[in-house]
């Protein structure tokens, strides 16, 4: 049984006021395979609609969506042709408002993704691009350059995409001859626009201002470390880069756009936000992008790559916290989103860290040893300071789909890798809200749908809403108990963090008087004092097994931190001393 003391707890209202993001709870929506409104077998905004119900009752603050935008679909949505339209297969404009105003009558948030380091090359600038001569203010909003070597037929630069593979392509000219390149650090569809131009920042203010006039909360910012390059076009050179000196990557000038965006956003009354997607490894290059006048929040993708291991975890926690501390910014907690495994499989593998080069085919996991770590994974991320990040399906405990037919794959992760990189799609299959795999597992809102754009296995209906919803001991019901206890215990929200003694193969720590404990290690561990208020598996005896975690209200009168607001000096000096600690 799971152990839980707080039973029937009342649903409370959800996170509200302008600093909602400190620690609001965000569920993330892609929307083609979240709920089919339609029957056309493509999630839609209608479907998303229709199913706000589901999202307040999971008790989350906002949501986020990948890109809902007019898009060839190149890259999932990543490429957009127009961000003033809707793309017709999720909907119209209509259909977006309409469901920033239901979601706002919820309590529910609204966060749309924006994506600055590229258009698709339907876009028609690009078009107008590809129509004008080098040189022309046409081009100059791209990276467009003539090759090397005879006849120009070398790439500009021995610059590398991550997903794989070179990031140049020529153009044709009128005649028939080879043009120009133009460069796209992602596919050869999403052209990368050169932020040195005038109008590049202008454009994007205004689509700012476009969708915050609409109730927009704030914006995910894609890839928002890569968007200025060295306008010198230099080759990358061999071994490590100094910081800021890379020719794409963080460069310095970047903080300026996001100083911009900011002002944009404050503007605003309540004040919109910025969710940065910033993969870096130096925790200090990362928090600069947190300043108090640039990005609200960041993923903490560091966090989130971690193997399933107390010492990785521990070494993650106190380094986000102490970077976050330094700056005065709320820390994210993510398990996973749209481009990564999901998190049932990754922690049932021998290596549970993540990495996009080491995805393969036929890669062993264990689902149910992943599954007893996604749910202390859970409770340790709801007990942190900060905010939390729910992927769809998250909730569910739905393994990644690794059985998808490779004819039925679309991601271009998995094309450019010449098809050794299964790519993302697997953890992009429509959900199940039904056991009726005849229609969809109810992802499509009729009797006879079309088929869903990526098949769902024939076991997904064993994770489908309606069954969770009447199994107390499902993911689902745990992820609601979970959202709903957070919310009634205000020291989770605002309370100060110190970690407590714990054996080598624990974690465990203090906010207020709610007491967290992770035990990785292969064997129970004694709960410390305190009252049970949840665990993510059995507790026999006030004992808990491996990879459980507990929650317990400990005596108020020995509270670590009894103050209302994280105190950063104290939270630092705390935090490197249990860090060096650690390392003894
Ligand atoms: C990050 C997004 O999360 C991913 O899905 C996309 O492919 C790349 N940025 C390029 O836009």
């Amino acid at each position: 049984m799971t152990g839980s003391m707080t039973q029937g707890s009342e649903m409370t209202a959800q996170t509200t006021g302008p600093q909602w993001w400190r620690h609001g709870v965000v569920y993330q929506i892609y929307p083609r395979s979240f709920m089919d409104g339609d029957g056309d077998g493509i999630g839609d905004l209608a479907g998303a609609t229709a199913r706000l119900p589901y999202l307040h009752d999971l008790g989350v603050d906002a949501v986020w969506f990948t890109p809902w935008y007019l898009s060839p679909q190149a890259d999932g949505g990543y490429d957009v042709a127009d961000y003033r339209r809707i793309d017709p297969r999720f909907g119209a404009l209509a259909d977006a408002e309409k469901f920033i105003t239901q979601a706002n009558e919820l309590g529910i948030r609204t966060i749309i993704d924006i994506v600055p380091n590229h258009v698709s090359d339907q876009h028609r600038w690009f078009q107008a691009a590809l129509a004008a001569a080098p040189g022309s203010p046409e081009r100059a909003r791209f990276w467009f350059a003539d090759g090397k070597g005879p006849g120009g037929d070398q790439m500009p630069t021995n610059w590398l995409s991550s997903f794989r593979g070179h990031t140049w392509t020529r153009t044709t000219d009128p005649d028939g001859r080879p043009g120009q390149w133009y460069l796209h650090l992602f596919t050869r569809e999403q052209p990368d626009l050169n932020w040195t131009n005038p109008e590049v920042r202008a454009e994007h203010e205004s689509i700012l201002r476009f969708w915050f006039d609409r109730g927009v909360a704030g914006v995910r910012v894609d890839s928002a470390a890569l968007i200025i390059k060295d306008p010198a076009l230099p080759d990358l050179p061999e071994g490590s880069v100094a910081p800021g000196r890379h020719p794409f990557l963080d460069r310095d000038g970047i903080h300026d756009v996001y100083r911009s965006w900011r002002a944009v956003a404050q503007s605003y009354d309540p004040p919109r936000i910025l969710v940065g997607e910033v993969w870096l490894e130096d925790p200090a290059r990362f928090a600069a992008y947190l300043a108090p006048d640039e990005m609200n929040t960041a993923f903490n993708f560091d966090f989130m790559a971690r193997a399933w291991d107390c010492d990785q975890l521990r070494a993650s926690i106190t380094e986000t916290l102490a970077a976050h501390a330094s700056i005065g910014a709320p820390p994210t907690w993510v398990l996973s989103n749209h481009d990564v495994t999901r998190p049932v499989t990754r922690y049932g593998r021998d290596d549970s860290s993540f990495a996009f080069e080491k995805k393969r085919f036929g890669t062993p996991t264990d689902i149910e040893l992943g599954t007893r770590r996604a749910r202390a994974a859970l409770l340790l991320c709801a007990a942190l300071p900060g905010s939390v990040y729910i992927y769809q399906g998250e909730e569910l405990g739905l393994p990644e789909d690794e059985e998808l037919p490779r004819e039925a794959i679309e991601d271009p992760m998995h094309f450019r890798s010449g098809g050794v990189d299964p790519g993302r799609d697997g953890c992009r299959v429509p959900l199940p809200w039904t056991e009726q795999s005849a229609t969809n597992f109810g992802f499509s809102g009729t009797d006879d749908p079309d088929p869903a754009w990526l098949p769902q296995p024939e076991w997904w209906g064993q994770y489908a809403v309606e069954r969770e919803s009447a199994d107390p001991g499902s993911m689902l019901s745990f992820y609601r108990e979970v959202l709903a206890l957070r919310r009634t215990h205000s020291d989770l929200g605002r309370s100060g963090f110190a970690w407590s003694q714990a054996g080598s193969t624990c974690l465990a720590f203090r906010r207020g008087a709610i007491s967290c404990v992770v035990n990785f290690g292969p064997g129970p561990v004694a709960l410390p004092e305190g009252d049970l208020v949840l665990a993510s598996g059995p507790v026999e005896g006030r004992m808990i097994g491996p990879d459980v975690a507990a929650w317990l209200r400990v005596d108020p009168a020995e509270q670590a931190h009894p103050t209302d607001q994280i105190d950063q000096t104290e939270l630092v000096r705390q935090i490197n001393k249990q860090h060096n600690h650690a390392k003894e």
